[in-house]
C-alpha cells in the first residue's frame, strides 16, 4: 500500500545548535518542506538579529539541493517590548512567538513570570499578525504533574483569549482530553499541534514495567483516555489541529540519569509514526491534510506543491543516532517503524 501526499511542514520543532545541527537538520528536511523552530536555546532567542543568525547556521546543514525552510521564533520573556516585536515582523525570518511559563520545561528559565508582563508585547503580535505558541502547563510545584495543563487551559489560556480574541494562539504539543475540548470551542483564531509521542504512547508506557526515560517529554504523557481523546481530534479532520512533531532531542546521557532531561527525538522518522497513529484509526485519508494543509492555513502560509510517497512497509530503527560528540537515542529506537518516506 502507498500514500501520496503533499509534502509536509512541522509546526513545532527543536534543532538545538552547534553540531547537533548536523543531524537534526537533514533529519527533518528529509520529509518536511518547513518547520517551525523553536527559540528555546540558552541564552534564548530573543531578537530578530539572533534569529536571522540562528536561520543561517540552520541553513548551512541543509543536505545538498534541499529546499527546506526553517521557519524562525522568538522567546517571549517579561522584558520583550513591542519594538522587538514589530522589528521582528518587519524583518520577515520571524513567523511566531513562543511563550514558556517560567520553569515549565527545558530552557524555560528565562520565560513568561505573569501574563500581564507581556499584555504589550502580545498587543504588538496582534498589530503585526505574529501567532502566539503557549508552552500550556502551569508552574505551580504543588500542582500534580499530570494537572498542569488542564490547570493552565482555566486558569491562563480562557481569560488570554477573552481578553485577546483577536490573537492567534496555538496551543503546542497538548496532552489531554480537556485541551481538545477547549480549542474546539475557543474559535477560529485558536488551533493545537499534536505530536506522535502523545498519539502513540500513554503513561504506562513511560513508567509500567520499567522507567522508559526516552519517553519522557513535557507535557508528560497522560493516561490511556486522554490519548484516545488526542487520535480522535488528530484523525478527526479538523483544521485546528495539525501536525507539530516537538521532536526534541538529549544526548543520551543528558536522558539515561538520576535527573533526565525532557525531550523525545522523533524527526528521523515523525511522518511515518503518524501515519502510523491515522492507519490504526482507519483515517489515512486525513493524514494529508493534517500533515500538509492545516498548519499553513492556520499560519498563512502558502500551501506545499511537491509531493512524497509512503509505503507500508516496516523498517527497523536504529538503537541510536550520532549527536554532534554525542548519540542520541530516538523515540522506537532498536524496535521497527510501520511506514517507510520512497
Ligand atoms: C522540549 C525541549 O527539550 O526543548 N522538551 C520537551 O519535553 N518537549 C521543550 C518543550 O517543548 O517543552
Ligand atoms: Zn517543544
Amino acid at each position: 500500500m502507498q500514500l501520496h501526499l503533499t509534502r509536509p511542514d512541522d509546526f513545532h520543532l527543536h534543532l538545538r545548535d552547534g553540531e547537533a545541527l548536523g543531524t537534526t537538520v537533514p533529519a527533518t528536511a528529509r520529509t518536511f518542506s518547513r518547520a517551525v523552530v523553536m527559540p528555546n536555546l540558552v541564552p534564548p532567542i530573543t531578537t530578530a538579529d539572533q534569529a536571522k543568525a540562528y536561520k543561517e547556521r540552520i541553513l548551512a546543514q541543509r543536505p545538498p539541493g534541499s529546499s527546506f525552510q526553517p521557519l524562525m521564533t522568538l522567546y517571549l520573556t517579561d522584558a520583550t517590548c513591542p519594538d522587538t516585536i514589530r522589528a521582528a515582523q518587519a524583518a520577515g525570518d520571524v513567523y511566531a512567538v513562543k511563550l514558556y511559563p517560567a520553569g515549565a520545561t527545558t530552557h524555560s528559565a528565562a520565560g513568561v513570570t505573569a501574563m500581564e508582563k507581556v499584555f504589550p508585547a502580545l498587543e504588538a503580535m496582534i498589530d503585526v499578525g505574529l501567532p502566539l505558541l503557549v508552552h500550556g502547563e502551569v508552574t505551580d510545584a504543588t500542582v500534580d504533574i499530570f494537572d498542569r495543563e488542564q490547570l493552565f487551559i482555566e486558569h491562563e489560556l480562557w481569560p488570554l483569549i477573552k481578553r485577546y480574541p483577536e490573537l492567534r494562539v496555538v496551543m503546542e504539543h497538548i496532552t489531554t482530553r480537556q485541551a481538545v475540548e477547549f480549542v474546539r470551542e475557543a474559535g477560529d483564531a485558536v488551533a493545537a499541534t499534536v505530536t506522535p509521542q502523545h498519539l502513540l504512547y500513554n503513561r504506562n508506557h513511560l513508567l509500567a514495567g520499567g522507567l522508559r526515560p526516552h519517553l519522557y517529554c513535557l507535557p508528560v504523557l497522560k493516561c490511556e483516555r486522554h490519548r484516545q481523546a488526542l487520535v480522535e481530534a488528530a484523525t478527526s479532520g479538523e483544521p485546528c489541529f495539525f501536525l507539530g512533531t516537538d521532536s526534541a532531542p538529549h544526548g543520551r546521557q543528558f536522558k539515561e540519569a538520576a535527573c533526565g532531561c525532557a525531550g523525545c527525538y522523533s524527526a528521523f522518522g515523525a511522518l511515518e509514526l503518524y501515519a502510523e497513529v491515522f492507519e490504526q484509526a482507519g483515517a489515512l485519508e486525513r493524514l494529508e491534510a493534517f500533515a500538509s494543509h492545516f498548519g499553513a492555513d492556520f499560519y498563512q502560509l502558502p500551501r506545499n506543491t511537491e509531493t512524497i510517497r509512503l509505503e507500508k512497509k516496516p523498517q527497523p530503527v536504529p538503537a541510536a543516532f550520532p549527536f554532534g560528540k554525542e548519540q542520541v537515542v530516538p523515540l522506537r529506537g532498536g524496535e521497527f517503524l510501520q511506514w517507510t518516506l520512497l
